[in-house]
């Protein structure tokens, strides 16, 4: 069996390039075209301004069997515009390697791959219309003005601000509002009216939750970090933390291996600072997907404008960033057929001197502690 039209209609489409939302459309709808047994592309919601979200399905749609999802998901945050020129890449590998390396072959035979390259696209348009950096730095998505009075003084009469733009990244439902967010429409991290009030979010929680995922892929620019949840609250952590953290562990070896990138692994919380409402957490604290991670993405924490990525590290940043999610999809594979989609189990101590330990602060001095005595360490939620 072959899967190689592009032999003779090459999808033109140059990677090492950012591109407009426009073109991203028209890329992954040539994909569909040139390579309709592995790939479809739908629209999985509407934006405030018009645009519809597309996602791309790529598996072997000759193999019948039931198959592990895994979502990707990239520019969920306007400025960081890496983050879809690398899940483009990834969409790129997965198609037109197929025929080519056994490897992602196998990736394509056997998992659902639910790919949003650009999940914010009004941000992400409004960002590329300007080099004002009130523009060119957005972060948020382009919801319609909000206002709020604020008081100018005694005897003054109260004026009102009007701004645009939720913090798609505080407005999933994980401790919504409750830390690192918020409630200023004004602010870069305002978290918006009420959990999943944005199209965007609406539209991967509806989806999420509709299909069978087991692997929830976010990815952020900048600062070169692997996050695994939670981020709401430093030093908390998932009952199966140490498969995630032995998971990231071994995906940023690989990146690693490509050009020596180095990555720290760990929470949001501990490796940059807390906030709740985040998409890695919603995914597997509500949605009890089995592997959530957030990548942060070239270049390192202390680049200053670290957004204005030059095209000259797309590829690499992209090439590096595969090997850890070829190592996260080759896990997700690996994962018992009883691997249900359920809450973490109930959050027990597993010895009774557990509160006593936790009274004379071992939780925060003894690694182990946090695995053996979870309830009375306070790490389960
Ligand atoms: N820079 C990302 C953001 O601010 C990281 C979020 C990490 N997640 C977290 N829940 N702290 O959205
Ligand atoms: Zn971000």
């Amino acid at each position: 069996m072959s899967f190689s039209p592009s032999t003779f209609f090459p999808v033109q489409f140059n990677l090492a390039q950012y591109h407009s939302f426009a073109d991203v459309i028209n890329y992954l709808n040539s994909l569909a075209i040139t390579y309709p047994e592995l790939v479809s592309v739908q629209p999985i919601g509407t934006t405030h301004e018009g645009r519809q979200i597309p996602l791309i399905k790529i598996t072997n749609k000759r193999n019948g069997a039931t198959k592990r999802g895994i979502w990707v998901d990239g520019g969920i945050h306007a400025r960081e515009w890496v983050s879809p020129s690398t899940v483009l890449y990834f969409i790129h590998q997965l198609v037109t390697q197929y025929d080519k390396d056994v490897q992602i072959r196998h990736f394509v035979d056997n998992i659902e791959w639910f790919i949003v390259p650009l999940l914010n696209p009004d941000g992400y348009e409004y960002s590329r219309s300007s080099n004002d950096p009130e523009i060119r730095l957005w972060r948020k998505n382009r919801s319609p003005a909000k206002c709020i009075q604020q008081s100018s003084g005694l005897f003054q009469p109260p004026t009102t601000t009007c701004c645009q733009g939720v913090d798609l990244n505080r407005n999933f439902d994980w401790f919504f509002g409750q830390v690192g967010s918020s409630t200023d429409p004004c602010s870069e991290i305002y978290q918006g009216a009420y959990a999943f009030s944005e199209p965007e979010t609406a539209a991967v929680r509806d989806f999420v939750q509709r299909h069978r995922i087991s692997t929830f892929l976010t990815f952020h620019s900048y600062s070169q970090i692997l996050m695994y949840p939670f981020g709401h609250q430093v030093r908390t952590y998932s009952n199966d933390l140490n498969d995630l953290r032995s998971t990231a562990l071994s995906a940023a070896q690989a990146l690693n291996s490509v050009y020596n990138t180095q990555y720290k692994v760990g929470t949001g919380a501990d490796t940059l600072y807390p906030a709740a409402g985040g998409s890695e957490d919603w995914a597997k604290g509500k949605a009890h997907v089995k592997y959530s991670f957030l990548f942060e993405l070239r270049p390192e924490e202390q680049v200053w404008d670290g957004f204005l990525l030059a095209e000259n590290q797309i590829l690499p940043t992209a090439r590096e960033t595969w090997e850890a999610v070829k190592v996260i999809a080759q896990k997700t594979i690996e994962l018992p057929a009883n691997t249900q989609r359920s809450p973490a189990k109930r959050c027990i101590d597993h010895d009774s001197l557990c509160p006593s330990w936790a009274q004379g602060g071992a939780c925060e001095n003894w690694p182990e502690m946090r695995l053996r005595c979870p309830r009375s360490c306070e790490v389960c939620v």
